[in-house]
């Protein structure tokens, strides 16, 4: 069962900005420690790893890509299908990749489609209008209770957050629309602010995903965030404000919640393999989802890794489960094959998508 594995992937060092971009340009893209650190853990399961890089790299060896399967972690450089890339040339191509596919990976990086997903298959999600521009806002703001929170429709990694953008008068909106509309060039998602607590939920696996231990997210050393949340700025200048405590310690019944939720909204949206779904818990204790990530940071420093710690496996042993899922999926894994008897790898594989 040992393969040769592609890493796809796109490094801060890969984007360099312009004079008119915003500070987080490159907030999403990976640090090449975590390229070592994946790598490390295939090869630490006799894999060979061949570091491919970027969509351009991935275009450049095209002809001669000799891979048994890629690990793709490509965030993409620009507009909402940049994700999306990678694994619609690898489909094309035929060859086996792991996570999701370009269809939920589109679905997901717009968070408004994402969310109209969840409200049509009943997950809960904060109320909210979109916003091209930040005319007739009184009109699209009603219905919705002040405080709101506005962010830009398809970035990732607390992009696009200051403090600024929880907001609490109509002027305020008003500001905010207009610079996610002019510095980060899409329409806004303006939602309702959950004031209280925030989590994160990884889930794992195709046909029946599992949830994994719940992650709560603490700022400054408090779980009760009330009105504080994640902004980019406080992410690059004081990383260590936040902690990720693992297991959360809250009720038996909200755990069971918030992982039967984050089941529910992988599900939705077609997920494969793995993916991380974003919890805020308002005053009552009622859950409503944020966004779920197909492609969440693999970092030995992020959550992946916490999760991991509280299962009691290592770093190591996550990634290898990721990708072993992904194995059982296009029928590599000669021994399930093996198990199911009759059924042709190939078929197999079409049939769990
Ligand atoms: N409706 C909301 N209520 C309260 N806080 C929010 C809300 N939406 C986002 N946030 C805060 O902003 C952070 C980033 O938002 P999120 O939707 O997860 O986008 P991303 O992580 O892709 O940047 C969240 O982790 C949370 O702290
Ligand atoms: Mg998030």
């Amino acid at each position: 069962m040992k393969k040769i594995i592609g890493l796809t992937y796109d490094l801060k060092g890969d984007v360099t900005a312009g004079e008119n971009d915003p500070a987080d340009l490159n907030a999403e893209l990976d640090k090449p420690a975590t390229i070592d650190s994946i790598a490390g853990a295939f090869e630490s399961a006799g894999h060979t790893v061949k570091r491919i890089g970027h969509v351009w790299n991935l275009l450049a060896q095209w002809d001669d890509l000799d891979v048994d399967i890629v690990f793709n972690i490509c965030e993409g450089h620009a507009g909402r299908n940049r994700e999306s890339q990678v694994p619609l040339l690898l489909e094309m191509k035929g060859i086996p990749y792991v996570g999701s596919d370009a269809l939920t990976l589109g679905i997901t990086l717009d968070k408004i489609v994402a969310k109209k997903c969840f409200i049509a298959d009943g997950i809960p999600t904060p109320r909210y209008f979109e916003a091209a521009s930040s005319e007739n806002l009184k009109k699209l703001a009603k219905g919705l209770k002040f405080p709101l929170i506005v962010k830009p429709h398809h970035e990732g990694s607390s992009k696009g957050l200051s403090r600024k953008s929880r907001v609490t008068s109509l002027k305020e909106l008003k500001e905010q629309i207009d610079l996610i509309n002019k510095v980060y060039k899409q329409k806004a998602l303006v939602e309702e602010f959950i004031s209280g607590t925030e989590f994160t939920v990884g889930v794992i696996g195709n046909g029946k995903p599992v949830a994994l231990p719940v992650v709560q997210i603490a700022i400054e050393g408090k779980t009760k965030l009330g009105d504080d949340f994640y902004t980019f700025t406080r992410l690059s200048q004081q990383a260590h404000m936040i902690e990720y405590p693992c297991p959360a310690k809250i009720s038996a019944k909200l755990t069971r919640q918030l992982q039967t939720i984050a089941v529910a909204a992988y599900q939705s949206v077609g997920c494969l393999d793995f993916g991380r779904v974003d919890f805020r818990v308002d005053a009552k204790g009622r859950p409503y989802v944020l966004e779920i990530n197909p492609l969440p940071c693999l970092s030995q420093e992020d959550t992946f890794n916490f999760m991991a710690q509280a299962m009691g496996i290592s770093y190591n042993d996550i990634i290898n489960r990721i990708i072993n899922e992904a194995f059982k999926r296009y029928g590599m894994d000669r021994s399930v094959a093996k198990k199911r008897g009759s059924i042709p790898p190939r078929a197999e594989a079409v049939a769990a998508r």
